[in-house]
């Protein structure tokens, strides 16, 4: 088999045999196969598409590559949780020790920034010291001493998605349906979960800018979780704008630091609460909807959530001071409010050019290789639906650069759109799938 010809008959529409995925996985994982061919398949399937039976064959290809975890000495129901991927989006860094100091158990595997999105890995990472990388044992281990455990992707589970991930991020090759279903429901498969529940993003800032594609995907890695005997259930939430207001790797740490505070903005607090009634009743702590939001609630209130989080962090290397001391975290050296130019509703926020500031600024990569900036990004004042008056502040951009804060200013201006008519308020859930 020649992957030439498989580039080929991918590019001219053909489909790929389980064989030839199996090939393909395999080779390049193996390093047999250069990025360059595999750059080019991955354009190929992004403008062809890949059917049912090639996206199950690629996400179980992905997940076989390593280990697939065996979670069953321990105990109870094990969860996981995975975004599409989105702006401002820090929900795990929230949710996971939420969740588990309501009583639930985590193993998750995360991933780094992708595109113009954030990642849970390079977020978590603000924390001097914190590693993301151990062995399956430590792993496990973890999970049985504080019930939660967030590792990044390692040689040992789905190394073919860490290398393609990686890849797709630096060739433009994110936004294809087939393969973030593969990519994601291959990390949750290998690391062993029960219980899967998924937020799949729609809007200006989702891989997913049509509500019916977010549905699509949303169903396609249900079947997958579901036909691989995993309890998935998927939420679709907004994108359309940035998730809560802090977007940049320490100031979304803050933010998430805030909200287990019971001080977060009211969107992404919200999404916690939703995001975290499936888990808690997917793992059976809760029998009902209201059941799991008051036990949410009281562990957010009594403190025992932002616990967790320290607890969390000083298990894998980072500091549990700068969880109770945030200004301890990194910060950049410019802090700049950006005001706006007109007077009007905003009706409108392109909500991937706010991640492409935050990018701009130092916060994402360019290569594979790049060093990312963490303490850079944004935090917005104003959202949609906010009125403003010309000179009213609109965000403040955190740069450790002059010139990068001026690429990202003029970009963050273009971003917003006003008007004199209020617009309607979206829901910020847009539905739930469950099979
Ligand atoms: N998140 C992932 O893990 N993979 C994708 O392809 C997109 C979002």
């Amino acid at each position: 088999m020649r992957m030439y010809d498989l580039i080929m008959k991918k590019r001219n529409g053909g489909s790929l045999s389980g064989e030839e995925i199996r090939f393909m996985v395999q080779g390049y994982t193996k390093g047999e196969i250069p990025d360059y061919q595999m750059s080019a398949m991955m354009m190929a399937i992004y403008f062809r598409g890949m059917s049912e039976a090639e996206t199950l064959a690629l996400t179980m290809e992905m997940a076989h590559s390593g280990d697939l975890l065996d979670l069953s000495e321990i105990k109870g129901v094990k969860a996981d949780k995975h975004s599409t991927g989105g702006v401002g989006d820090k929900t795990s860094l929230a949710l996971i020790p939420l969740v588990c100091s309501c009583g639930a158990v985590i193993a998750k595997m995360s991933g780094r920034g992708l595109g113009h999105t954030g990642g849970t890995i390079d977020k978590l990472e603000s924390f001097d010291g914190f590693q993301t990388a151990m062995t399956t044992e430590r792993f496990i281990r973890q999970i049985h001493e504080i019930g939660m455990a967030i590792v990044g992707q390692t040689a040992d589970l789905a190394p073919a998605d860490k290398k393609l991930y990686a890849l797709r991020d630096v060739t433009a090759t994110v936004d294809q349906m087939s393969l973030i279903a593969s990519s994601i429901m291959s990390k949750k498969l290998a690391a062993g979960a029960d219980a899967i529940v998924l937020d799949v993003k729609t809007g200006s800032g989702a891989f997913m800018k049509q509500e019916e594609d977010a549905f699509a995907l949303a169903r396609e890695m249900v079947r997958i979780g579901n036909g691989a005997g995993r309890r998935t259930i998927a939420v679709i939430s907004d994108m359309d704008q940035p998730l809560g207001r802090a977007v940049g790797n320490v100031l979304e740490v803050k933010e998430a630091i805030d909200t287990l505070r019971g001080k977060g903005p009211e969107d992404f607090t919200a999404l916690c609460i939703t995001l975290g009634t499936y888990m808690l009743l997917a793992c059976g702590i809760a029998k009902e909807e209201q059941e799991a939001q008051a036990l949410l609630q009281d562990a957010i209130a009594s403190g025992r959530a932002l616990e967790k989080l320290a607890e969390f962090i000083e298990a894998q290397g980072g500091s549990r001071e700068q969880v109770y001391d945030p200004s301890l975290l990194k910060t950049a050296s410019i802090t700049e409010p950006v005001y706006a130019e007109k007077d009007g509703y905003i009706t409108h926020i392109k909500c991937d050019e706010i991640g492409i500031c935050s990018l701009l600024l130092g916060g994402g990569r360019e290569t594979k290789e790049s060093e990312i900036d963490l303490s850079v990004g944004l935090v917005l004042e104003k959202k949609k639906g906010d009125y403003v008056q010309k000179g009213d502040v609109l965000a403040t951009i955190h740069a450790n650069d002059r010139a990068k804060f001026e690429a990202a200013r003029a970009r963050f201006l273009g971003a917003y759109t006003f008007s004199a008519e209020q617009p309607e308020k979206e829901p910020l859930i847009k539905g739930i799938v469950r099979e």
